[in-house]
């Protein structure tokens, strides 16, 4: 065990003791109400082995260790669908290991992580993935999952992610349409790899922003004198990534593959993915919680360091009435999970830019918070119910990223990965008192009720009431078959019955005009 400063406490050694007489293996969380995202009820619920074994009300387990759950909510673990854990990006590395930002994680009721492998255009995706896989499994606290970026492309990329997909239990890719001449791909491109993931049943994923046009007015914005992190916003409206996205939607729905938008910041873009749902197109959207929780006109504080450290891309939008606009949209079901694209550095790492906002290394926390700001938000505020809230915290991930019923409900035969929630309690989100690496909080001084009392991980207690109980390299990646239902059901269905018909008809038989 572990405190929060990192020292040992007589505490720690007394309960670690009484631990010693009782059954690691078994845990009893009894007294609360289950939240699954289909509805709630009383129940006590039994793990063994890392399983749910029983839910239900009165169970007896004399040799269990016990989590008394009177008065709270039992909730399947939060899974952040964004991150980026230790991400060279930039020319810098991003502080929130895969140690600190999995310890993090659990501290704010998420039990797995879905991070992006990112290889530098030119290194070929299973390498990377290697690499990732590396760096994560000797430090996860939790279980965690990848997705692949495509950061250039070429038929080695395309037969790289058969083997992914095949043997390395990947099912997503992410494209960029930004950040040009590095990760940027260019239609013809999207085009063939969103043909490549249609072909192997992967989910395409986009960060939808134009490149080209962010290109040419960040010039314009140094050239205004315009070098504070102000002119990241605005040589990048919002009506740039809502063209982005709905330029990706239009060209996944030509070739029939179903597309998922990572981090939709602005009105723009959830609106592209909203009309495109109307029209059939099977599109999924995920805002992240800086954009929920926080809006863009700190990018015109005063303090170069507070500013700077809201960068990212694409940024939070500074009109006000966005956070509410997404969460709507989340309550609703047209918006369907949260990430937080965390990925964080330190003032001295963000002070890359303090001349040129285009060095700024782009990245924001999350990964702790995020239960509590859509809690604060979604649910305090009255927008959604606490299922609806299990629902884009939780089970839709598990469901459109294709390991769904293991991961996502507390049902008998799923891991235990669950959060005990006091959905009265209240903290006040510092960087001061955070458990995440970097020096900055984006949620400073935001009040949430809806605390994490304790957090299971495969049927261990990894965090209790302020005390830390992680174990480094503890977590397991988690590998994922393609063809997920949620996305490919309707998919393939269309395959089969939407093919374009020829019209049988006589031969012409007039006359035709001769071409010299
Ligand atoms: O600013 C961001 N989002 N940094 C991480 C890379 C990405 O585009 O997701
Ligand atoms: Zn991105
Ligand atoms: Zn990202």
């Amino acid at each position: 065990t572990e405190s929060v400063n990192g020292n040992y406490k007589l505490k720690d050694y007394f309960s670690l003791r009484h631990s010693l007489h009782i059954n690691k293996t078994k845990l009893l969380i009894r007294g609360g109400t289950v939240v699954n995202h289909d509805r709630s009820f009383e129940a006590d619920v039994l793990c063994e082995n890392g399983i749910i074994t029983e839910v239900r009300e009165g169970i007896e387990a004399p040799d269990a260790e016990i989590v008394d759950a009177t008065g709270n909510l039992v909730m399947p673990g939060g899974i952040d669908t964004h991150t980026h854990m230790q991400l060279p990006f930039m020319g810098t590395v991003a502080v929130d290991d895969f140690y600190y930002g999995t310890r993090a994680a659990v501290a704010g009721g998420t039990t797995m992580i879905i991070d992006f492998v990112l290889g530098p255009n030119g290194e070929p995706p299973l390498q990377s993935y290697t690499k990732w896989r590396q760096w994560a499994d000797e430090k996860v606290c939790c279980d965690y999952s990848l997705h692949v970026g495509i950061t250039w492309w070429s038929d080695i990329v395309a037969e790289d992610m058969e083997i992914l997909t095949k043997s390395k239990g990947i099912n997503s890719f992410k494209m960029f349409m930004a950040y040009k001449g590095v990760y940027q791909l260019d239609d013809h491109e999207l085009l063939q790899a969103f043909k490549r993931c249609k072909e192997l049943g992967a989910l395409a994923q986009v960060h939808a922003e134009n490149g080209d046009i962010i290109a040419e007015q960040s010039k314009k914005m140094i050239e205004l004198g315009i070098t504070g992190p102000e002119g990241h916003e605005m040589c990048r409206p919002e009506e740039v990534e809502g063209e982005a996205t709905n330029r990706a939607i239009v060209l996944a729905n030509q070739v029939n593959c179903p597309l998922y938008v990572v981090h939709v910041m602005s009105k723009s873009a959830a609106d592209a993915i909203v009309s495109a749902r109307r029209r059939g197109c099977v599109v999924f959207g995920e805002p992240i919680a800086a954009g929920l929780g926080c809006d863009g006109t700190n990018y015109w504080n005063k303090d170069w360091r507070h500013a700077a450290g809201f960068v990212m891309g694409p940024p939070i939008r500074p009109d006000s009435s966005t956070p509410d606009y997404l969460m709507n949209l989340l309550a609703c079901g047209d918006l369907q999970t949260t990430g937080t694209d965390n990925c964080t550095f330190c003032a001295e790492q963000k002070a890359l830019g303090a001349n040129d906002f285009r060095k700024i290394p782009n990245g924001v926390n999350g990964v702790e918070d995020r239960m509590s700001v859509i809690w604060e938000k979604g649910v305090h505020s009255g927008k959604m119910d606490p299922c609806r809230y299990v629902a884009v915290t939780s089970t839709n991930a598990a469901k459109i990223f294709n390991f769904y019923p293991r991961k996502g409900i507390i049902a008998v035969g799923s891991d235990a990965d669950i959060v005990v929630w006091d959905p009265n309690a209240k903290r006040t989100i510092s960087s001061k008192t955070h458990y995440q690496a970097v020096d900055f909080n984006i949620f400073e001084g935001m009040e949430c009720h809806g605390v994490t009392v304790v957090t299971i991980s495969r049927g261990k207690v990894v965090y209790d009431h302020g005390q830390m109980k992680v174990v480094k390299g503890s977590g397991r990646y988690i590998p994922r078959q393609c063809f997920a239902d949620a996305a490919y059901m309707p998919i393939l269905q269309r395959d089969k019955v939407c093919q374009p018909q020829k019209v049988e008809r006589e031969p012409y038989t007039g006359p035709v005009v001769s071409i010299p």
